[in-house]
């Protein structure tokens, strides 16, 4: 019988990738969501991929009971992978409360259940945010984590270390963080990708938005910072390779290859690319004339930060190997598709 997988948050944008990936791998999937940030629409065009709709459970895994319930209800759950959080940077200052009370009591909820129902083996969508600012680049996985400057980069630090801390005392317990950098991108099928909700903050779909009409223009945050061409620099992670590390280190769980029961990893390209460049590769692999112009610094931007990615190809056999191209352009035909140009 093939394995089940839990997946929280799966139908949103790196989610939903990765269910298709795990269905692709043989594996049962089970998706939790409340569908506070995605919708039911999603599990649909995973099936069209796949030719499988996923369970799905609409409930939120903040609420202790219902989360027990759910586990009483489906045991025979070998495997979490936890995606469901709030994750707007800029919001989380303003809601502080909301976003502590999601992302940690869904991950304590969640935790308690493996403990509860023998569920042994857990990967859990971490942030590069917890490396602030580094002061060496490329960042590895002994670079120092810094106070978080939000909430929600907060959140991310603080659910690495309750993993930590159940996994010492709970041995039997098998858990992964790892640290992604900037996901971008969407499938190549063009029928599942990332659907912001208002103004996106996120740079990739202010583009795609943009060149689709709906903005009217980009507007790059600064180019004033000691890069080579004076943008802000960071490492964009196609989103399918990024699901594919999900399924690498369910993999590594639960064959017994971990070498402790709480390990972290950077899943990034390990280049760095700045936002001029992005931009202009954008310009030249879409053809679309998109209008931008420069204006100062976001508040709280760091200015460049890639990963070193050497432990995770040396530990989880995984590398991200789509090109920047290709991303940028299954991020274009998402949009086209979702827009109906
Ligand atoms: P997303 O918002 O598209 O997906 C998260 C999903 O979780 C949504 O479908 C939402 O409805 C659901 N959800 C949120 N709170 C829930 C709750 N309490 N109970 C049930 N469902 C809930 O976000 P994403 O971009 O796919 O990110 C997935 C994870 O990866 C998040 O934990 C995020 O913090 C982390 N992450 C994302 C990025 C990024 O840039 N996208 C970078 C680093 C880490
Ligand atoms: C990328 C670059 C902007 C929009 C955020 C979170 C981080 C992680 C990934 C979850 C920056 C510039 C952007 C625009 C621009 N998420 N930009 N014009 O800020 O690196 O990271 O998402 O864990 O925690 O902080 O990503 O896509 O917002 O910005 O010039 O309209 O693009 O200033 O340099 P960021 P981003």
């Amino acid at each position: 019988m093939a394995t089940q997988i839990l997946v929280t948050g799966g139908a949103g944008f790196i989610g939903s990738h990765t269910v298709v990936e795990l269905q692709q791998a043989g594996y049962d999937v089970v998706v939790v969501d409340d569908l506070s940030n995605s919708s039911i629409e999603v599990l649909d065009n995973i099936a069209k991929i796949t030719g499988k709709r996923p369970a799905f459970e609409q409930f939120d895994l903040a609420d202790a009971a219902k989360t027990d319930a759910f586990f009483q209800k489906y045991s025979g759950i070998k495997a979490i992978i936890h995606f469901a959080a709030f994750k707007a940077v800029g919001e989380s200052v303003q809601k502080p409360l909301e976003y502590y009370r999601n992302n940690l009591n869904s991950m304590m909820n969640l935790l308690d259940g493996m403990r509860q129902y023998g569920i042994q083996h857990m990967v859990f969508s971490s942030s590069c945010t917890v490396y602030g600012q580094p002061d060496v680049l490329p960042v590895t996985e002994q670079t120092p984590r810094k106070p978080a400057e939000s909430p929600y980069g907060n959140t991310k630090a603080i659910c690495e270390d309750i993993m930590r801390d159940f996994c010492k005392v709970n041995p039997t317990a098998n858990c992964i963080a790892l640290r992604y950098f900037n996901p971008i991108g969407a499938h190549p099928s063009a029928l599942i990708g990332e659907l912001p909700v208002g103004v996106p903050n996120n740079l990739v779909p202010f583009i795609t938005q943009t060149a689709a009409g709906i903005r009217q223009e980009l507007s790059i945050f600064g180019d004033d910072y000691n890069t080579p061409d004076g943008t802000a620099v960071r490492d964009y992670i196609n989103v399918v390779d990024l699901s594919k590390a999900h399924v690498v280190a369910i993999e590594r769980l639960t064959n017994g290859k971990a070498k402790t029961n709480f390990e972290f990893f950077n899943v990034g390209t390990g280049n760095g690319l700045s936002v001029m460049e992005l931009v202009k590769t954008f310009i030249k692999v879409t053809g679309v004339d998109l209008k931008y112009k420069i204006v100062g610094r976001r508040a709280g931007d760091i200015e460049q930060i890639y990963a070193d990615t050497t432990i995770s190809c040396n530990e989880l056999g995984w590398q991200a190997e789509k090109t920047v191209e290709e991303t940028l352009l299954s991020a274009w035909n998402w949009e086209k598709k979702v827009r109906g140009l």
